[in-house]
């Protein structure tokens, strides 16, 4: 059989992308040389500024090595040779700016309009998007001053503030103020890259289904899929990246832990869980995307304990029963204001089988998406397929990467969303 040949893949969104990585005085710093290198390898133009305190933290010379450019310190503005000063002239090269780790003190000049390292001035200079990660000690980040200065930044136009996570910290508190993680840095620049900076979903809260289900016929053996969960954890990133609160009911999942960062993270692991878990947080949501691959069937009489290989075939035998369509339940369910996307993974032809899936489920948005192609399916990078909708137009979606599909969604749904309550 002749197949067609496998899409080319789309450019990496940092490729060729001049990006400046601002770094201040926190011990995260260490982490940003192997931020610096994933970047650089990527394909990026990275030059990278340090504070003083960052410069006794990590080392500029290995940061020019792995950025492949010099790195400059405070130094480096008080040149009689330069025709134009330093920070004028990276804050205008800049088209994006990480800020990571942003300290306590950097924060406070920012806030204040200070601009006495070259860092500040810089920052005070751009006009490109900066993506901000605080880190510091648990007990800084909760005074009064940081608090205040991180509010006040919330209203910054072109700012994604990145707030720490919890964690045991260098300091040995456990507690909140690690820097995000490099692999989530790296997704939230590739969302500024390709998306832009985008508020638009604060205010809304929205519910993520990602990954796989597992149906237990004994407690060594079950029924399950391949899911991964990307593409359902990325569209939950990509929102609360534009600003939404966001609950992500999960299956075990094969993806970075990073990417589950600032959303509300509720693991289940079978469709019985699943279903107790809708029905709990249904409610309190404005959208609903229903991303999770739920297997559709359960042994009947599940055992508690491992059988042996006649056991097993004895259990198979009682049979199995439906897992209720979960899809369909939320939809019976669904609140005047909700909008719901519904998700369906095909093999052969598509879009006929989703239009019936969608009559059948009365969700407001479907993507139809196959599983039997290069460039989309279970663990790829990418997907593809057909959104549709009741009174919209069959959407073809062309192979993108799977944070791009979950943007491209989210302006769907939020259009959707704004068609119900008009701000
Ligand atoms: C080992 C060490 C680790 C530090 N870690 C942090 C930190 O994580 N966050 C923070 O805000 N300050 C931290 N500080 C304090 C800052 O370096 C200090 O407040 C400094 O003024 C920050 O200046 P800058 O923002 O210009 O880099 C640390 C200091 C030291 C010596």
């Amino acid at each position: 059989m002749k197949t067609d040949p496998a899409p080319a893949a789309p450019a990496d969104p940092l490729r060729g992308r001049r990006i400046l990585v601002g770094i201040s005085g926190s011990i995260a710093a260490v982490k940003l040389p192997l931020v610096v290198s994933a970047l650089a390898k990527r394909g990026a133009q990275v030059r990278c500024v340090l504070t003083p305190s960052a410069a006794q933290l990590v080392s500029p010379v290995a940061l020019a090595s792995l950025s492949r450019e010099r790195c400059y310190l405070d130094a480096d503005q008080w040149s009689h040779t330069a025709a134009r000063p330093l920070h004028v002239e990276l804050a205008e090269w800049a088209e994006l700016v990480l800020l990571a780790p942003l300290s306590a003190t950097s924060l406070g000049r920012w806030v204040y309009g200070l601009g006495d390292t070259l860092l500040a001035a810089t920052l005070l200079a751009t006009e490109a998007p900066v993506l901000a990660a605080a880190a510091m000690n648990t007990a800084m980040w909760s005074s009064p001053g940081v608090h205040g200065n991180w509010e006040r930044l919330q209203g910054f136009a072109g700012v994604l503030p990145l707030g720490p996570a919890e964690g045991l910290l260098a300091c040995d508190r456990q507690g909140s103020g690690r820097m995000a993680e490099p692999a989530l840095l790296l997704l939230a620049l590739e969302s500024l890259a390709c998306w832009g900076w985008q508020r638009d979903w604060h205010g809304r809260r929205l519910l993520v289904t990602a990954g796989p289900t597992r149906e237990w016929l004994d407690p060594a053996r079950c029924i399950s899929n391949p899911s991964t969960g990307r593409m359902g954890v990325l569209l939950a990133q990509a929102a609360r990246l534009r600003g939404a609160a966001v609950q992500l009911v999960h299956g075990p999942l094969q993806v970075e832990p990073a990417w589950l960062e600032g959303v509300e993270s509720h693991p289940i692991e079978t469709g019985a869980e699943l279903q107790q878990t809708l029905q709990r947080l249904q409610p309190q949501v404005d959208a609903i995307a229903m991303a999770a691959a739920v297997a559709d069937h359960r042994p009947a009489r599940p055992l508690a304990h491992k059988s042996d290989k006649a056991g097993c075939a004895e259990a198979m035998a009682a049979g199995w029963e439906a897992v209720p369509d979960l899809l369909i339940e939320l939809v019976q369910h669904r609140l005047p204001h909700q909008a719901i996307l519904g998700f369906a993974a095909h093999s052969g032809e598509v879009l006929p089988q989703a239009r019936a899936k969608l009559a059948r489920k009365g969700c407001d948005l479907l993507l139809a998406n196959p599983i039997d192609q290069p460039g989309a399916g279970f663990g790829s990078a990418l997907n593809q397929g057909w959104l549709l909708g009741p009174g919209c137009a069959e959407e073809r979606l062309e192979p993108m990467a799977k944070l791009a599909m979950g943007h491209l969604l989210l302006d769907r749904l939020g259009g959707l969303l704004a068609t119900r309550c008009p701000a």
